[in-house]
């Protein structure tokens, strides 16, 4: 018979990179939780246009990336490519705006985009992210951005801080202007993606990996001299601030980002060791985004990270606890081992009761195959054994296995 193999894009994440998977998100989330986040569980599918509104019409994730369907009541539905646009409809949709004060958020899931394959980019992949509303006080911004620092610092990676400012909404339509006249100049040389941007999104052009385009926006127009003042004194203060908290960052005035709601703030924290897909996490302010989709003036800002190219980052997992599996000699002897291994996990301890049945030896095989670091025997006694060493020792009741098994371990 045929076998049926995964949709490419997609993955399936086990054994070790399951481990990693959850080491990330519990890293993220003990954290958030230090900083006073709130989570927030969003629907997979919304309604296409939050996301036409919201990311962009002319993006490449609304233009080429979305996976739309027709539900069976005729909607036009997307599976969701990020969590900001979904976190502010809910933002609005269920009035948090109207509790007062300001809102701290954070989501984890997956996210789809029908992007070429390659690693470190998947057509389902994992984010974790947060939210901020109703602040816009640059203590914001840094705290933010020196939260995701601390994170990707205890998970032991080798990364890069890049930031920039997009400017207000007047400073970057000023901008936005003079690069559209500047790369008119030097269209026949742009790649014919670029040259199509020109007109629909001009500011992607900056970023664009193609040599020819590079070199041509080497020279073009840079958005921190188009900042008005009330942004210019946003950034130069975010950058103090950073500094006095010892964020190590380099400015970047080619980084505007992949999706169009930015205002004033944006950061990437980079990687050169996954090959091409080298952003880990990024974010920024988007401070007009609330109000656009139907809400109150709302400043507000947030990141997200990508588990899967985390998982290829993170070198090492904390120690495991060590596993004793509890061994019936006989069938005779299961439904002491049951309760014993209950008992052993009432006190914490992580226990594979052996569920094949065999021979001694096949059942030791299989205990040292779960790398077992102990195992117990049992029949009229106790029979405690490490792997390691063969060393045995013998009880007659469970109580003294069980405090027995707690000294060792
Ligand atoms: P983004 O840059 O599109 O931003 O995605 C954030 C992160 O998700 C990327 O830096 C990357 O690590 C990961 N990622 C994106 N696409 C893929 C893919 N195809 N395969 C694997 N990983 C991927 C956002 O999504 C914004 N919502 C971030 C944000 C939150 N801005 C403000 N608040």
């Amino acid at each position: 018979m045929s076998k049926i193999q995964k949709v490419r894009g997609f993955q399936d994440i086990y054994g070790e990179n399951a481990k990693k998977y959850r080491y990330i998100v519990d890293t993220f989330r003990e954290t958030f939780e230090k900083y006073n986040f709130k989570e927030i569980i969003l629907p997979f599918v919304e309604d296409i246009s939050l996301f036409k509104r919201s990311v962009g019409e002319a993006t490449d994730i609304v233009q080429k990336e979305m996976y739309v369907f027709l539900d069976k009541g005729g909607r036009e539905v997307a599976l969701r490519p990020e969590g900001t646009a979904s976190c502010v409809r809910a933002y609005i949709e269920e009035k948090m705006y109207a509790e007062g004060g300001y809102h701290k958020l954070f989501y984890e899931g997956a996210m789809f985009r029908y992007e070429r394959p390659q690693a470190g980019r998947y057509r389902q992949f994992h984010q974790i992210g947060a939210e901020i509303f109703g602040v816009s006080s640059v203590l914001a911004d840094t705290e933010l951005i020196s939260m995701v620092y601390k994170i990707l610092k205890k998970l032991k990676i080798d990364f890069k801080l890049e930031i920039n400012s997009l400017g207000d909404f007047q400073s970057r339509k000023t901008y936005t202007q003079e690069l559209i006249k500047y790369l008119k100049q030097y269209e026949n040389g742009l790649c014919e993606t670029c040259k199509s941007r020109i007109n629909t999104n001009p500011l992607r052009v900056l970023d664009c990996k193609v040599e020819s385009c590079k070199q041509i926006t080497k020279d073009a127009p840079k958005i921190i001299d188009y900042l008005s003042e009330e942004s210019e004194k946003r950034f130069t203060q975010l950058k103090e601030y950073l500094k006095a908290l010892n964020i190590d960052f380099v400015e970047n005035p080619r980084l505007v980002r992949g999706l169009d709601y930015y205002t004033d703030t944006v950061f990437e924290f980079t990687t050169d060791q996954i090959g091409a897909q080298g952003t880990v996490a990024a974010g920024g302010r988007y401070d007009n985004l609330v109000e656009q989709l139907g809400g109150p003036p709302t400043p507000a800002l947030g990141f997200a990270a990508g588990i899967e190219r985390l998982i290829l980052l993170v070198k090492d997992l904390p120690s495991e606890k060590p596993l004793i599996t509890v061994i019936p000699l006989t069938p005779d002897y299961n439904i002491q081992a049951l309760s014993f291994s209950e008992s052993l996990r009432n006190s914490g301890i992580k226990t594979e009761t052996l569920l094949k049945e065999g021979s001694l030896k096949s059942m030791m095989k299989t205990a040292d195959k779960l790398k077992s670091d102990y195992v117990v025997f049992i029949s009229d006694k106790y029979e405690l054994k490490e792997m390691k060493s063969g060393n045995q020792e013998i009880f007659y009741t469970p109580e003294d296995t069980l405090e027995a098994v707690k000294d060792k371990i």
